[in-house]
């Protein structure tokens, strides 16, 4: 016992990250997407944090039936993206797992009568949601595990908020300091192949697919800086679902599902600029979990979030 989360944050991955600089730079009219600069401050947060180990919960890795966690000792080889091969190829990685920690999260959902496995077949390829950020934060050379989650298609939110709180729990018996990342974008429509740029620098979030998906993700990280989960989970079905999020938020609804779901009032603080990727609304935002232990009780947790929110949110808000 006595595992903690030392830190959590919903990251963007976007494959245009991985082009060369010369070509961002061209690409966001003469400056780079502050993303790859977020990446740097994200980096710093995780050096403070300290942690022995991060779970990356992959908006790219779809299952079906099964919450899959990948049980594997270690990772290593050469990545292409079958999405976009002509430039996302031979991107070298190896890096460690944690079967530890991967057996630990069945364990607790089988006690649970929930739908987690660990699944640990050498032959099973990565996806870009964890090898882009396994590059981009240099997680190898800080030769930290990494735990993948998958995104499971057939579920509703609370199935991704309980595969979350397996995932908490698992991180609580583990005595490991453990780092969460919802890796992928907020809402998630592309921009059709001949749609002609609003504004010249591409990562501009006019350049998001619609005008009605920037209110919204701009609603969502007011919401994030104010730690008020609950009211995201509230207006999931309605708004974030309809949109709809990256894989329909199974990257973040699992990451807060692991902070106690809606009794997390862990606050956002956005570490990039909200930007455009082909339509999608992208932004890094770290989120502070100092105050929270996984899986808190539900009664010692509404508590905290009584006392945590603003006098006027006694007031219903639209959902
Ligand atoms: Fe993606």
């Amino acid at each position: 016992m006595n595992g903690k989360i030392v830190g959590a944050a919903l990251v963007s991955h976007h494959p245009g990250l991985m082009q060369c600089e010369e070509f961002r730079v061209l690409q966001g009219a003469g400056q780079d997407s502050d993303l790859i600069a977020g990446y740097a401050r994200l980096r710093q947060k995780i050096a403070q944090a300290a942690p022995d180990a991060l779970v990356i919960f992959d908006s790219h890795w779809f299952t079906t039936g099964y919450h899959l966690v990948d049980g594997g000792e270690r990772y290593s080889g050469t990545y292409i993206s079958d999405e976009m091969p002509w430039y996302l190829h031979g991107v070298p990685y190896d890096y460690r797992g944690h079967p530890g920690l991967a057996g630990l999260v069945e364990t607790v959902s089988r006690e649970r009568g929930g739908y987690n496995r660990v699944i640990s077949h050498p032959d099973l390829g990565r996806q870009y949601a964890t090898i882009n950020l396994v590059k981009q934060l240099r997680l190898e050379h800080a030769g930290l595990p990494v735990v993948t989650v998958s995104s499971c298609q057939n579920c509703d939110w609370q199935h991704f908020i309980r595969s979350g709180e397996a995932v908490g729990e698992a991180i609580a018996r583990s005595g490991l300091r453990v780092l969460l990342l919802a890796s992928g974008a907020l809402s998630h429509k592309f921009n059709a192949i001949d749609w002609k740029p609003n504004h010249p620098r591409i990562f501009h979030e006019s350049n998001v697919s619609r005008p009605e998906n920037i209110a919204s993700d701009k609603g969502a990280i007011d919401l994030f800086r104010q730690g008020r989960h609950a009211q995201l989970i509230e207006r999931w079905d309605a708004e974030y679902r309809q949109l709809p999020w990256e894989a329909f938020g199974a990257h973040y609804l699992q990451m807060v599902g692991a902070m106690g779901g809606r009794d997390c009032t862990a606050r956002g603080e956005p570490l990039s600029a909200y930007e455009n990727a082909r339509g999608t609304g992208n932004i890094h935002i770290w989120f502070h979990t100092e105050a929270q232990a996984p899986g808190p009780g539900p009664g010692q947790a509404a508590a905290a979030a009584r006392a945590a929110e603003p006098a006027s949110s006694g007031q219903k808000e639209p959902a």
